[in-house]
């Protein structure tokens, strides 16, 4: 996320989208916040002893689960580690106020019962510190998304939120080494990711919006400021972004969502129509045609494989349609990560496309 405006930044103004609220932090982060005066480890000082005392509470609570977690995460082998059976079901429900949300949804899906209780425990402390004004609404955002990187760092699944790791023989070991990390000190490592850049009178007119890209447009039309370019790389696959997602926006938002399937994922997450082959084409075409209307040039990011292709369109036609002045500036033959192999290939050969249409 942000990786191209992080490219172009500081050279150039920079409005950016998502509908994904943890993406759309981060860009404010980044892009919009003021510089803090002291540095974020003075803020992660404020916050410590409120983390340390909501984590012995809910261990005083919940020590049972976490003993035999303890037990389970030092077995010798898998068939040691099955018989820990208990620790599969610890039943805690979910209790707004307590903060104990991670723990009663997520414990022994993508995390282990004790580095449950570190989230939960960490993001109080946060919202204590921020509600008693001990820190700012940046160093609020900016520990929440530290937060949400340690996540991705600790969780026990292939490398995103779509699905976690069933324990089994052969992922074992790796499974145990996952289980252990503490999410602690994954979050002291994560709180130089998201540093702000450029200068503060370069943040002070960027723009960050949480939307999706076709209202925005139409939105942006009405607008006597509007963007000179836009940039566009919209999902073309059915895989929507939401499942990868859900936990960073339920940490953002920690509002006890009701989950549905075995991934766990919010209700009413965003639904792309990118994402839907009988849509893909329409909505790219709807895209293209409000970035000209806008009188804005349009750099389009879409590979050959893509959604709007396998319903039988080609991308260079719709750009034609709206674009008189219309370059392909680059085909680059590449892999794409199938994120986790769930076609089967790891990486699938592709040609990366990017067209730019001048207004
Ligand atoms: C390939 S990623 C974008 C990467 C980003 N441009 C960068 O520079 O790192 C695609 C993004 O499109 C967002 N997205 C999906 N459908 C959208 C829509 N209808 N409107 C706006 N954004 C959308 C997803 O949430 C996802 O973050």
């Amino acid at each position: 996320m942000c990786s191209v405006a992080q490219a172009v930044a500081p050279s150039r103004p920079i409005w950016t989208n998502d509908p994904q609220l943890f993406a759309y932090n981060a860009a404010i982060a980044l892009f919009n916040d003021p510089k803090s005066a002291r540095p974020i480890t003075t803020a992660v000082g404020l916050i410590e002893s409120e983390y340390r005392t909501h984590l012995k509470t809910l261990i005083a609570i919940h020590g049972h689960a976490v003993d035999i977690e303890a037990l389970a995460l030092s077995a010798p082998s898998f068939c040691d580690f099955q018989k820990y059976s208990e620790i599969k079901a610890p039943q805690i429900s979910p209790t707004e106020g307590i903060y104990n949300l991670f723990l009663s949804i997520y414990s022994n899906t993508y995390f282990g019962v004790e580095q449950s209780m570190e989230i939960d425990s960490i993001r109080r402390a946060v919202d204590v510190c921020f509600s008693q004004k001990r820190i700012s609404s940046a160093e609020f955002r900016l520990l929440l998304l530290a937060l949400g990187r340690a996540l991705l760092r600790v969780a026990t699944t292939t490398g995103h939120f779509a699905q976690f790791l069933t324990p089994s023989e052969s992922n074992f070991r790796k499974y145990v080494a996952q289980r252990r990390r503490s999410v602690w000190r994954a979050f002291l490592e994560s709180l130089d990711v998201f540093v702000p850049m450029g200068d503060e009178q370069w943040r002070k007119v960027n723009m960050a919006f949480n939307n999706d890209a076709l209202n925005l447009l139409n939105h942006l039309k009405g607008q006597p400021h509007r963007p000179g370019v836009v940039y566009a790389d919209p999902p073309y696959t059915s895989d929507q972004y939401s499942r990868y997602y859900h936990l960073l926006e339920t940490l953002i938002l920690y509002d006890y969502p009701k989950v549905t399937s075995k991934g766990r994922y919010r209700e009413q997450r965003f639904q792309s129509t990118f994402c839907l082959k009988a849509h893909a084409a329409r909505s790219l075409n709807t895209m293209v045609e409000a970035s000209a209307s806008l009188g804005a040039d349009l750099v389009l990011s879409y590979p050959t494989n893509g959604l709007v292709y396998r319903s039988g369109v080609d991308v260079i036609d719709i750009m034609r349609r709206h674009y008189h002045k219309l370059d392909l500036v680059r085909s680059v033959s590449h892999h794409h990560s199938t994120m986790g192999a769930s076609k089967g290939v790891v990486k699938a050969a592709v040609t990366e496309q990017i067209f730019v249409g001048r207004s």
